[in-house]
């Protein structure tokens, strides 16, 4: 702990303990109930190389190889960004959204709801594909990454989940190419097709793009510049560039009234929203603030 604090780590306690859990493999209640314990040399020499390395500036995610998510756990390898609390408010929004309108039956009739189509672009560790077909099991999900190494990573957290047969792992721009992914197992029983291509349209988007300028580098923590992936971190010169391509894509891919939900930077609120109030395509935009106040999440429904 003193040399965490020494090197001025933030939560340097709790680095600490997590930290000895780790090379413990044991959890925090066991450390604390078993204070006549001395760790082995073996231990000890593994304890001492992770502090140092954290106190060096890596995250304590990328050293243990985890990080919770929606109540999930996930793998997290320097190939991925880890996931954070904010884009749990993604999860939510989009939930929120979809149970409006009745997510496992049709609440007009009461029949079976048709398989959903998701994508999620940009999907790193997987935690937004995952947690969403953990928690739609009539979801298809179609996940996509820029990154090879970070969809290596992702398809072993759907693995882990057991939800690996419905997540499609893509190498691709954004979402680039899904309107050639009908596979056939939408059943559509009770609707009648809205298009030619109807297989291949999207119920629900989701997407946590990169979104910090190339100009904020020097402002980021040094664990987030120095170890976290730059293609995952930098959306461009002015970190919003990759809004204006995502919603373009995501309107041809959305079916009448398919749900597009975007995680914000911290200052591209104003602008987002103005893209999607220059499109007459889009209906029902909402912004939602997450818990330090900062509007975090843009929601948006697809109106033909
Ligand atoms: C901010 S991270 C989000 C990761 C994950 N969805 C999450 O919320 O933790 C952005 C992800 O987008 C990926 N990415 C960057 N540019 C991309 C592009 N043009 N097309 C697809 N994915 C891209 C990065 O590799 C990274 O995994």
């Amino acid at each position: 702990m003193a040399q965490l604090r020494a090197a001025q780590v933030p939560a340097h306690t709790l680095a600490t303990e997590l930290l000895l859990m780790h090379a413990l493999g044991r959890d925090r209640a066991w450390i604390y109930s078993h204070p006549e314990e001395s760790l082995d040399p073996a231990t000890a020499q593994e304890f001492l190389a992770l502090i140092a390395r954290r106190a060096a500036g890596e995250p304590v995610q990328y050293l243990t190889g985890k990080q919770e998510f929606w109540g999930l756990q996930f793998e997290v390898t320097p190939a991925v960004l880890i996931p954070r609390p904010e884009t749990e408010h993604v999860m939510e929004v989009a939930l929120a959204r979809l149970g409006e309108r009745g997510i496992k039956i049709r609440m007009d009739t009461g029949a079976p709801r048709e398989n959903l189509r998701v994508a999620d672009a940009g999907t790193g560790s997987g935690c937004l594909a995952v947690a969403l077909a953990w928690e739609l099991p009539h979801a298809e999900v179609f996940a996509t990454d820029i990154s090879a190494p970070a969809l290596e990573v992702a398809r072993r957290n759907a693995a882990r989940h057991k939800v690996a047969e419905r997540i499609h792992f893509l190498q691709r721009d954004l979402l680039t190419g899904l309107e050639n992914t009908n596979t056939g197992s939408r059943a559509r029983p009770h609707a009648a097709p809205e298009s030619a291509h109807d297989g291949s349209l999207f119920d629900l988007i989701v997407s946590n793009p990169p979104y910090i300028a190339r100009n904020e580098a020097a402002q980021l923590q040094r664990e987030v510049r120095d170890h976290e992936p730059h293609t995952a971190l930098f959306g461009g010169p002015t970190g919003i560039e990759m809004y204006q391509r995502l919603i373009d894509q995501a309107r041809d891919l959305l079916r009448d009234r398919g749900i597009l939900v975007l995680e914000l930077g911290h200052d591209s609120a104003e602008h987002v929203r103005g893209i999607f109030d220059a499109q007459p395509a889009w209906t029902k935009v909402a912004i939602t603030m997450d818990l330090a106040g900062i509007p975090r999440v843009l929601a948006a429904e697809r109106a033909r």
